[in-house]
Order: structure tokens, then C-alpha cells, then sequence
């Protein structure tokens, strides 16, 4: 059942205090990738979610790093394209960008011109919503790209930081809430 795969997922989240700065609780995923069916309840989860709303997508969008994990698997499973998001200088070619700040520090997204065409139905996926300024900024590159976005997707949301909000108008799915 949902219940029991979310409660899989949520066996093999650990949380680390003050990481990578003092005053950061960081929640670590990387147990779910080393438990196979942790990653397979992970991605069912989300397919289940996109079958039932969003059965019209076009394209899953992931972000650079963690997005990477989770991102391709749910694509494959939708047979749909995955297009990566990266931070700043990573990828060849002609390249659109966006500045951003992050619970933690500053950064800057890349994504390459002809990832998306308009009007393509995009949905956004990564493993952590913490202020939202990552998601946001991938949002705003995708507006760039006149990409019609569905809606973003995270395996955590740290409801504290409202990230939510700054996602607005656009819908958030998170699998579990901190
Ligand atoms: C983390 C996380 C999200 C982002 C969330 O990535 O994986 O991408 O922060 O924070 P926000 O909602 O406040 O923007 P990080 O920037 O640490 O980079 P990484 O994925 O390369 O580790
Ligand atoms: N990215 C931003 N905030 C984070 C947190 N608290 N844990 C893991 N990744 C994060």
C-alpha cells in the first residue's frame, strides 16, 4: 500500500544537526539509495502521483544534485525524457540561467536552450523543498523556456520554511513532510 511504501521511504531518512552549517538540521537520503526497495517505493510513489494528475507530461526536470536520484527513474517508468537542471557551468552549448538563494548560501541554475520546447508539460522534481529557492529559480527557468509547468515534486518538504509559498502558483506533491 502508499501508506506502507511511504512509511518504507521514511525508515531511511536520517537527519544530521548542524550540517553543513551550524542551526541546519540536514536530512540525508542517501539510505533510501542504498536500499533498493526503499528507491523502488520512492519512485512508485511518485509515479502513482503523476498517473492520477498529471498523465499529459511531457518531460521530467530534475535538479542538480539530487534531483539526478530520483528523477530518471520516475521518467523511465512514464516513458518520458529527463532534462537536467545544473548549477552554473556545468553544461556545453548555448545555456539560459537564473541566481537564487539557498537555505545555506547563494547559487545559480543552468539549463541548456534547447532542453525544452514551448509549450512542452514539464514537472520539477528534486529530493528536499527547504526555502523553495532552488524549485523557484528552476520554475523561473522553465517560464524562460515557455514550458508548461505541472507542478514540482519532492521526496521531503520542510514545512517550517514555507517553501510552499514561494513555489505559489504552482503545486507542490511532497512525499513526506518534516
Ligand atoms: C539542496 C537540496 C535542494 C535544495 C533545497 O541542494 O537538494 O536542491 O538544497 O533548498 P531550498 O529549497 O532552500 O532551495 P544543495 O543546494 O545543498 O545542493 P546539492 O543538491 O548539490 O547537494
Ligand atoms: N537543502 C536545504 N536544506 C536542507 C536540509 N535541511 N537537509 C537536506 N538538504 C537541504
Amino acid at each position: 500500500s502508499s501508506e506502507s511504501k511511504l512509511q518504507l521511504v521514511h525508515k531511511h531518512i536520517r537527519a544530521f544537526p548542524d550540517f553543513p552549517k551550524k542551526g541546519i538540521l540536514f536530512r540525508d537520503i542517501c539510505p533510501i539509495l542504498k536500499d533498493p526497495a526503499a528507491l523502488t517505493a520512492v519512485t512508485d510513489l511518485f509515479e502513482e502521483h503523476v498517473r492520477k494528475n498529471h498523465p499529459q507530461v511531457d518531460l521530467i526536470v530534475g535538479l542538480d544534485a539530487r534531483g539526478f536520484l530520483f528523477g530518471p527513474l520516475l521518467a523511465q517508468r512514464l516513458g518520458v525524457g529527463f532534462v537536467l537542471i545544473r548549477k552554473i557551468g556545468k553544461l556545453p552549448g548555448s545555456t539560459v540561467s537564473v541566481a537564487y538563494d539557498l537555505e545555506y548560501g547563494k547559487a545559480e541554475v543552468e539549463v541548456q536552450e534547447d532542453a525544452v520546447a514551448p509549450g512542452q508539460k514539464v514537472l520539477l522534481i528534486d529530493d528536499l523543498l527547504a526555502t523553495g529557492g532552488t524549485l523557484y529559480a528552476a520554475c523561473e527557468l522553465m517560464k524562460k523556456q515557455q514550458a508548461d509547468i505541472l507542478g514540482c515534486m519532492v521526496v521531503i518538504e520542510l514545512k517550517e520554511l514555507n517553501g510552499v509559498d514561494k513555489l505559489k502558483p504552482h503545486k507542490l506533491f511532497s512525499l513526506l513532510q518534516y
